[in-house]
């Protein structure tokens, strides 16, 4: 039997069942390029996935959902080559179904929408699926889970942002937890499949907490990219989330 690593206190009955049925082998780190140096993408790509990232999380900001801007299709063209890994974009933009067919042809893997964006969220995720894309919804710091009740069954991914998007660095807010551990209850409730993303504030100090609550993708971009080696610091991060998570009892 497994079970959460030491804490504050004793896992509940709910996160050790997390832990026990998900383990950690499908733990993942997203190194976010939004710290990364723009001008060196394709070596920081490389050495934060030689520290064990397996997903290339890319922010996609238009300066209307979020208030900045960052990049487009044709960026995510070249790093589609210049990386292996599945592209995991998560789109903070308006509109987004007018994009998501320029992504998916730019080579993007997942695509993620936020609810607070979408109009018509279910045709949404449906596009995003006829092109061959994993789809994913998100949902900011304010916006419940329940909202997301009537997609879940769809979705191949929900990301529950951990900071209000539009900028790296900041710091976590604790009340995303209760979502994970809520997404985690309704899945294994509603027999669903979908996988649990976290962003926002992830770092050695914020790890354990998001695995122990459920979190399975974890992406991280100041933690990753910030200052010293990306292959370093995504390893250290990879190694606490798997150490947090699994104390074998
Ligand atoms: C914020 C972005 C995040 C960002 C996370 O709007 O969606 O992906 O890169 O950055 P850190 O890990 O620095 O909080
Ligand atoms: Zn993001």
């Amino acid at each position: 039997m497994i079970r959460p690593g030491l804490g504050c206190c004793r896992p509940n009955e709910l996160e050790t069942q997390v832990i026990a049925v998900y383990g950690t082998d499908l733990i993942e780190l997203a190194p976010s390029i939004l710290s990364a140096d723009f001008a060196h993408l394709a070596d920081q790509i490389g050495r934060a996935t030689a520290g064990g990232g397996s997903v290339i999380h890319v922010d996609i900001m238009d300066g209307h959902f979020v208030p900045n801007i960052t990049i487009g299709p044709p960026v995510v063209r070249s790093l589609r080559k210049a990386t292996q890994v599945p592209l995991d974009c998560h789109l903070m933009i308006e509109n987004p179904d007018q994009y998501i067919p320029d992504f998916a042809d730019a080579g993007a893997n997942w695509i993620s929408v936020h609810q607070e964006a979408s109009r018509h969220l279910n045709r949404t995720l449906h596009l995003i699926k006829s092109h061959q894309c994993q789809a994913g919804v998100v949902i900011n710091p304010a916006t419940p889970v329940e909202t997301l009740s009537e997609v879940l069954e769809i979705v191949d991914y929900v990301l529950v942002m951990s900071v209000n998007p539009g900028f790296g660095a900041q710091e976590f807010i604790p009340s995303a937890l209760h979502k994970m551990r809520k997404l985690a209850e309704i899945r294994a409730e509603r027999g669903y499949s979908y996988r649990i993303e976290v962003d926002g504030g992830v770092a050695l100090d914020t790890v354990s907490d998001v695995v122990r609550a459920g979190a399975e993708i974890l992406v991280a971009g100041n933690a990753v990219f910030g200052k010293g080696d990306p292959k370093t610091n995504a390893a250290a991060l990879l190694d606490a989330a798997r150490s947090a998570s699994l104390i074998k009892v």
